[in-house]
């Protein structure tokens, strides 16, 4: 008995984690253990020996049971030591640090123009960058074989249903897919959805076939504006360019509408301003610097399409064109960021290279 409670004792110390210890209980507590057979083995001694053997049995369970839940409570708190040490968490540790990134100056911009509208109390709309033709094309009334339609200029996604893939012409009247190429169809889009009267504003990225240069992108940015109400007339359209280029540019805003065309609008116009650069901002009594990079010595800027809606587009967006009219106009985003922040390369704009967009700092 004394071997076994020994060996017990032996085999308590030694454990050095609660689960070999009570691998150790099992062997030396257990059925099979020495201690359980003697104590098993009690009933079947003469009477006058049962007690004194007890006696010894439970002496040695005493022990041995002792001696594992002190063992225990010495590995317990040793283990619990020892987590404690490895969740350790060292706030001084020094940490490499993240690089911060930078509003893009384009966002920034377009925010900003988006912002003007808002203070004349236009809304803001947008739609889908990948557009159903109809919406792109058709409802803008483009012609079934409009150039713009061409696979030179659109990236088409998918053919209408029933087109000939093969044939390449992806034309027909609904639900081919394209990557819009122009913020107007957020025009019928809009119009569809909301009814009118309606102000919106629609800033958006839009995309065309062209090759990546210092003035192209095949990905650009747009706002688009739309103002449908009853009575509206060109000369609304032109107070709200003059108050949108007074708001980006500052000082008196000049503006001039050259004639132009568009399926949409009709009249047509392409719209200047002022150059807010050199001495033409001072008015039409000024010359232009012959040099200047933001004009080129002509003192006039070209800030893109407009017009008044063509009642057609009106009527596909279910609206009554006697009783309802307005503009609509389409600005380039990236041809503004240039002009004002003398950007000279597109492809600064497109490469993502956060040194550039640091360089504007934040503008809020
Ligand atoms: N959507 C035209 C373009 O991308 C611009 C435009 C918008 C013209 C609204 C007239 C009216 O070139």
């Amino acid at each position: 008995m004394t071997a076994a409670v020994d060996e017990a004792l032996a085999a308590i110390a030694g454990a050095t984690t609660s689960a070999e210890l009570k691998q150790v209980r099992i062997a030396h507590t257990g059925d099979a253990s020495v201690i359980a057979t003697a104590n098993a083995a009690i009933k079947s001694l003469p009477k006058d020996q049962r007690a004194d053997a007890g006696k010894l049995v439970g002496q040695a369970k005493g022990r041995v049971f002792q001696a594992i839940s002190a063992r225990q409570e010495e590995l317990a708190a040793a283990e619990e030591e020892a987590k404690l040490a490895e969740e350790t968490v060292d706030v001084t540790a020094v940490r490499p640090r993240r690089k911060r990134g930078a509003k893009h100056p384009l966002k920034t911009l377009e925010d900003r123009i988006v912002d003007v509208f808002v203070g004349m109390g236009w809304e803001i709309a947008e739609g889908p960058e990948i557009e159903a033709e109809w919406f792109n094309f058709d409802a803008l009334n483009f012609d079934a074989d409009h150039p713009a339609r061409q696979m030179q200029d659109t990236f088409y996604i998918a053919a209408p249903e029933g087109a000939d893939g093969a044939s390449g012409g992806a034309r027909g009247t609904s639900s081919g897919q394209i990557l819009r190429t122009h913020t107007s169809p957020v025009q019928v889009r809009s119009l569809l959805e909301r009814g009118v009267p309606l102000y919106i504003a629609c800033p958006g990225r839009v995309f065309r076939t062209d090759e990546i240069d210092a003035t192209h992108s095949p990905v650009f940015t747009q706002v688009e504006g739309l103002a449908i109400d009853k009575g509206l007339t060109m000369a609304h359209l032109v107070g709200t360019l003059e108050s949108f280029a007074a708001a980006l540019f500052g000082g008196a805003p000049i503006t001039r509408l050259r004639p132009n065309y568009f399926p949409f609008t009709e009249p047509s116009a392409e719209m200047d301003f002022r150059c807010f650069h050199c001495d033409a901002r001072l008015g039409l009594d000024h010359d232009a610097d012959p040099g200047c990079r933001v004009c080129g010595g002509t003192g006039w800027i070209e800030m893109g399409g407009c017009g008044m809606v063509n009642p057609a587009v009106l009527r596909s967006a279910g609206i009554d064109p006697t009783e309802y009219q307005g503009f609509a106009f389409g600005l380039g985003i990236e041809r503004i960021l240039m002009l004002r922040n003398g950007v000279e390369d597109m492809r600064d704009m497109v490469e993502g290279d956060v040194r550039f967009s640091q360089h504007y700092g934040t503008e809020i």
